[in-house]
């Protein structure tokens, strides 16, 4: 894969405001889009860990005036994002904040999306299917990894057809996202492995698709040295907000290179897998990743030579299949140093879901960029050797 300089590429970003202590700072962001009263999205486990309290104590310092949605579930659901926006309305609410990871924050961009349009969020399937703006989202992320504060991305689960379904365009990037390495201290050992393998899978993604691009690149490779080189070491020692810091830049850094470049197979595949189970997203993309890196490799040798350099591979006097068993063998001992042994057996998938589970993920748009065409063919016979 060549970049000439006849490829357009764009970039977008949200306002990004990256540090210790920030959150306590979003009121002034708030007040800044006029906020009357804002819907403070988030969840149980973020509230228990006090830091939805951060974000009140801001809001009544200004005296900005709020109400609480914070039951959002894992895998985020259609009807939670209906009921967001219900609450929105009747509140009479003009600015979202959501404090969390992935899930809170992708439910307050769909909330936004069904308030901005007055329709179903199931109507936005797709890309570049929004038409009025949203109302002003300011984002907290609690979690190093999914990146949804950064991302054009909204990923919601439809529980009645088992499968998720993805929004992609710029119109869902946040208007600011105040990222807090502090607030991942709440993150336990396995979160922490799960938020940290989809970051590295971003940044994989990103640098090899082919919407890739000198705008992405730097990002995507500086997100792969130091998620590679701080992440096991972050979950062995917990405290330390210097390793919280270098992990959660990471994560910033893939996403800005994911959300631009966009990502492939290993997404299409594990979209459709959570749907389908209502497993953790990374704990997903920890069963596939070295079987789309194997399955890939050949489409873009030279990149993945670039990648397995990046995790430290010294690839001098390799030829390609070798660098590639190089690169497949070091994605799986990183999986196991961080905790990830399963294989999609073991968390209860059977070769009879294989044909549904690879019709959906040939309708994912995160298919579209993988550097490798893939048929349902294909994507079959990698499920399988997932197994
Ligand atoms: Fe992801």
């Amino acid at each position: 894969m060549s970049h000439t300089l006849s490829q357009l590429r764009k970039f977008v970003s949200p306002e990004i405001i990256f540090g210790a202590g920030c959150r306590h700072n979003v009121a002034n962001y708030a007040s800044t889009f006029g906020a009357r009263k804002v819907l403070v999205v988030s969840d149980p486990g973020v509230v228990a860990a006090g830091w939805v309290a951060d974000v009140e104590a801001s809001l009544q310092a200004q005296n900005i005036d709020y109400c609480l949605y914070t039951d959002v579930s894992p895998n985020p659901r259609v009807e939670e994002v209906m009921l967001g926006a219900e609450i929105y309305r009747a509140n009479a609410c003009n600015v979202i904040v959501a404090i969390g990871g992935g899930s809170p924050m992708d439910c307050a961009k769909g909330i936004g999306i069904a308030v901005a349009h007055g329709r179903s969020i199931l109507e936005f399937e797709g890309v570049d299917t929004i038409r009025v703006p949203s109302p002003p989202l300011i984002l907290i992320p609690t979690t190093a990894g999914t990146s949804a504060d950064v991302s054009q991305f909204v990923i919601i689960s439809n529980q009645q057809e088992r499968m998720k379904f993805s929004i992609v365009s710029k119109a869902v990037v946040p208007d600011v996202s105040l990222i807090d390495p502090e607030t991942t201290l709440s993150m336990d050992p396995f979160l922490s492995a799960c938020t940290g393998i989809d970051a590295l899978v971003h940044a994989i993604e990103a640098f090899v698709s082919t919407g890739s691009g000198p705008l992405t690149d730097t990002h995507a490779l500086e997100a792969m040295r130091l998620i590679n080189g701080n992440l096991v070491q972050m979950i062995a020692t917990p405290n330390d907000i210097a390793l919280r810091e270098k992990i959660m830049l990471g994560s910033m850094q893939a996403g800005l290179a994911f959300s631009n470049a966009i990502l492939g197979a290993v997404h299409a595949m594990s979209h459709s897998l959570g749907g389908f189970l209502d497993l953790p997203h990374g704990m997903c993309n920890a069963a596939l990743v070295e079987h789309v890196v194997a399955f890939n490799y050949s489409a873009a040798p030279e990149r993945f030579s670039m990648v397995a350099q990046t995790l430290g591979i010294d690839v001098r006097g390799l030829n390609h299949n070798q660098i590639r068993q190089r690169l497949v063998e070091h994605l799986v001992t990183f999986k196991k140093s961080v905790g990830f042994h399963e294989t999609l057996k073991l968390h209860g998938v059977s070769s009879s879901d294989i044909p549904f589970l690879s019709r959906h993920a040939m309708e994912d748009p995160c298919i579209l960029t993988n550097p490798r065409e893939s048929s349902q063919r294909d994507v079959e016979v990698v499920y399988g050797e997932a197994l």
